[in-house]
């Protein structure tokens, strides 16, 4: 039955394109063409218009303290294997790191702009953050929480400005 059906509803979408083809007049609208994908400030709202420190908060009912000073402080004294394992594989060639952060306290003032300053594309010591980033974020598939709770999305820290098609990072100190 469901064989047959979906027999029916092929050889339906075949006539219809060919349909559509002869008829040149049918409306636009009746060809029903799926909705815009929801793209965070591009189709539909912005929920993270600072980047890091709008999604790096603290959630104490979930005992999930996700504050970039908060990751620092433990960095500061040990790196968990897998995260240090994402930033070897982005550190700049030769860089063996050590597993643990250097003090960086002026930093946090403006994230990701004041890191930036260590983890830029020219840094010879620390892993760029245009590398780092990627693998933290967009890497392990199902296992990672920004491609599953977040959907991946770039433009949670890739902001586009619609006006003048210029893309850009917001910088921000924790709130
Ligand atoms: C919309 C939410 C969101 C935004 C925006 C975001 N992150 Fe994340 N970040 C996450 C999630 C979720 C994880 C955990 C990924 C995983 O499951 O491994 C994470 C992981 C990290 C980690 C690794 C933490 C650890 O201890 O393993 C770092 C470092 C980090 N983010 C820094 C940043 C910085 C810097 C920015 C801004 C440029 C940023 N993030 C923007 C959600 C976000
Ligand atoms: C003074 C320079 C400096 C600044 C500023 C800095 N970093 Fe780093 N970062 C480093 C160095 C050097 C390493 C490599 C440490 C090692 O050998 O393990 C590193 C490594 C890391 C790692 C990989 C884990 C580790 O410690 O090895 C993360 C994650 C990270 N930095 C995030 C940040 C974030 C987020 C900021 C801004 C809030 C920041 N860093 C600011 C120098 C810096
Ligand atoms: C967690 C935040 C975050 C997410 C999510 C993210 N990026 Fe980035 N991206 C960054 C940062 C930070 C930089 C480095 C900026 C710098 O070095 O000045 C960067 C740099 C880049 C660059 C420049 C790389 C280079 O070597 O010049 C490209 C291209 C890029 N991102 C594409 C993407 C795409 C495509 C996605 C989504 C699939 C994405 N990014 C998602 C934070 C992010």
């Amino acid at each position: 039955m469901i064989k047959t059906l979906s027999l029916v509803v092929i050889a339906l979408s075949i006539s219809s394109a060919v349909f559509s083809v002869v008829a040149q007049d049918t409306p636009k609208s009746a060809q029903a063409a799926p909705p815009a994908r929801k793209i965070p400030g591009v189709t539909t709202e912005d929920a993270f218009p600072r980047a890091c420190v709008d999604c790096h908060t603290n959630h104490p009912e979930m005992n999930l303290d996700a504050r970039i000073s908060s990751l620092m402080k433990g960095w500061n004294d040990k790196v968990e294997p897998a995260l240090l394992a994402k930033a070897q594989a982005s550190a700049p060639s030769g860089v063996t790191l050590k597993g643990k952060h250097p003090a960086a306290a002026f930093a946090l003032k403006n994230i990701p702009a004041g890191c930036l300053t260590c983890h830029s594309k020219k840094s010879t010591l620390a892993p760029p953050f245009a590398q780092m980033l990627h693998k933290i974020h967009l890497t392990g598939g199902e296992e990672n929480h920004f491609l599953t709770a977040y959907q991946g999305e770039c433009t949670h820290c890739h902001k586009l400005n619609l006006s003048t098609g210029l893309w850009s990072l917001p910088s921000a100190p924790e709130p």
